[in-house]
């Protein structure tokens, strides 16, 4: 919690204990409040976190799967078809644990690396992708801060996915920023491809945007994040709002959350392949949310006791244009902010609860999603 948010409730904590109100065994174990500044505030049981600017070793994360597979050319839908192998993930981890900038132990922008290879491997554009090992992530606030390439002919995407028509993309083609007329879009989308093969036309209606960034997202680190709340869903860069859409494409499950770096040399999409390497570089991924799973939802219910006890519930801080500070917070980097979450690296009964083989089943064939929207 933030020294001014601390502040703001000194009163109310003065007065509870005044009145010998209770306090939470644990802070946050009601669980994380997203600010009403940038869109309605609402509550959160779950939280996944990751600070890939300090992780040494992607397969040491229990919250995350390299992704494995190839998609043929037909399969793409482009020129070539794309290989997603984990070699093309590296991880580039800053060795000072307290230091948030400069360089990786490998030179170069830290974080994980998500690189788009120059030259094909049979017939395939070598790429990358992560998938979020948990299955359950329903209503949220979903963030992950990203340096984008600017090699002409990729495709970066964060997104949330449950199948093609339960999506939630934030898609990025390098090779429709403008440097000239310093112009960065970035392709908001709530469809599938097959929705939009079926002759839905996503860009007429408010299930697709394509709105320009207020930055050029190639020259450093920036937070894209994607609020999905009941009805409707919010796009955001840096915390500023860039659409909201409400219409019948809101999803209505839980899925999962993924980041990929692809390539099918496409004319009208990825473009490419790119002539040189194309590397993007995450810094985190910060996601708080309410779990479909009902043990997850059953613990809240039995650790929460008193949802207005001091502490009970945290302030998700926000990045913004003027502030970045809250880009190097984590709540499971404090003490006691995280208890009986599931956490990477900490012992809890819970803690995988779809098995690693079911799980590489259901995701590769769950995959098919980011970016490949408008690809035919
Ligand atoms: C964290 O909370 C637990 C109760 O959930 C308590 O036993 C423990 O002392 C707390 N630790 C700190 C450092 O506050
Ligand atoms: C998330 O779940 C909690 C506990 O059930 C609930 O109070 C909260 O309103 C939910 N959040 C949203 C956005 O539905
Ligand atoms: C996606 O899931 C929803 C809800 O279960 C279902 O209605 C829809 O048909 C599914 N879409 C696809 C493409 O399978
Ligand atoms: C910048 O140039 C591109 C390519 O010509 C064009 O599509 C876009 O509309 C321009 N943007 C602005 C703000 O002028
Ligand atoms: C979507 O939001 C707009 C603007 O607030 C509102 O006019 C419209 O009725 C909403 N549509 C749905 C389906 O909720
Ligand atoms: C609430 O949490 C803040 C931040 O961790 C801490 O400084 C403060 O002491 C806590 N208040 C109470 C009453 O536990
Ligand atoms: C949360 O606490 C409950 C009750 O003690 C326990 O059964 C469950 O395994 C815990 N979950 C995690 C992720 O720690």
């Amino acid at each position: 919690m933030s020294p001014r948010s601390v502040a703001r409730r000194l009163p109310a904590i003065i007065s509870l204990l005044v009145s010998g109100a209770s306090f939470a065994t644990a802070a946050c174990e009601c669980g994380y409040v997203s600010s009403a500044d940038s869109g309605s505030s609402a509550l959160f049981t779950d939280l996944l976190e990751t600070d890939f600017l300090h992780l040494e070793d992607l397969s040491t994360n229990t919250d995350w799967a390299a992704q494995k597979f190839n998609l043929e050319k037909a399969d793409a839908r482009g020129k070539y078809g794309e290989k997603f192998t984990p070699d093309n993930l590296v991880t580039n981890a800053i060795s000072d644990s307290t230091k948030f900038t400069g360089e990786g132990e490998d030179g170069g922008d830290p974080g994980l690396i998500l690189t788009v290879s120059n030259g094909l491997e049979e017939g395939m554009v070598p790429s990358a992708e992560i998938s979020s090992d948990r299955l359950d992530m329903f209503y949220g606030t979903y963030r992950a801060g990203m340096k984008l390439t600017d090699v002409d002919g990729t495709c970066a995407a964060f997104f949330w996915y449950f199948n093609d028509t339960q999506e939630i993309d934030m898609e990025f083609l390098s090779t429709e920023f403008n440097y000239d007329n310093d112009t960065y879009p970035v392709n908001l989308v709530l469809q599938s491809r097959e929705a939009a093969a079926d002759g839905y036309d996503a860009a007429g209606t408010n299930d697709f945007a394509k709105v320009d960034l207020p930055f050029n997202p190639t020259t450093d680190f920036h937070e894209y994040r994607l609020d999905f709340i009941t009805d409707r869903v919010v796009f955001y860069a840096d915390g500023q709002a860039l659409a909201t859409m409400n219409g019948s494409a809101v999803p209505t499950s839980a899925g999962h959350l993924m980041l990929s770096h692809w390539s099918n040399g496409n004319p009208l999409w990825s473009g490419g392949p790119p002539e040189t390497d194309a590397p993007i570089s995450v810094s985190y991924v910060k996601a708080y949310f309410n779990s479909s799973n009902t043990q997850r939802q059953s613990d809240w219910e039995n650790r929460c006791t008193d949802i207005n006890a001091v502490n009970a519930t945290c302030n998700i801080p926000d990045v913004t244009a003027d502030n970045n500070d809250a880009a190097t917070f984590f709540f499971t980097q404090q003490e006691n902010m995280t208890v009986n979450q599931t956490v990477s690296g900490q012992d809890s009964a819970s803690h995988r609860s779809v098995a690693p083989l079911t799980y590489v089943i259901a995701s590769s064939v769950l995959y098919v999603s980011g970016c490949l929207f408008g690809v035919w």
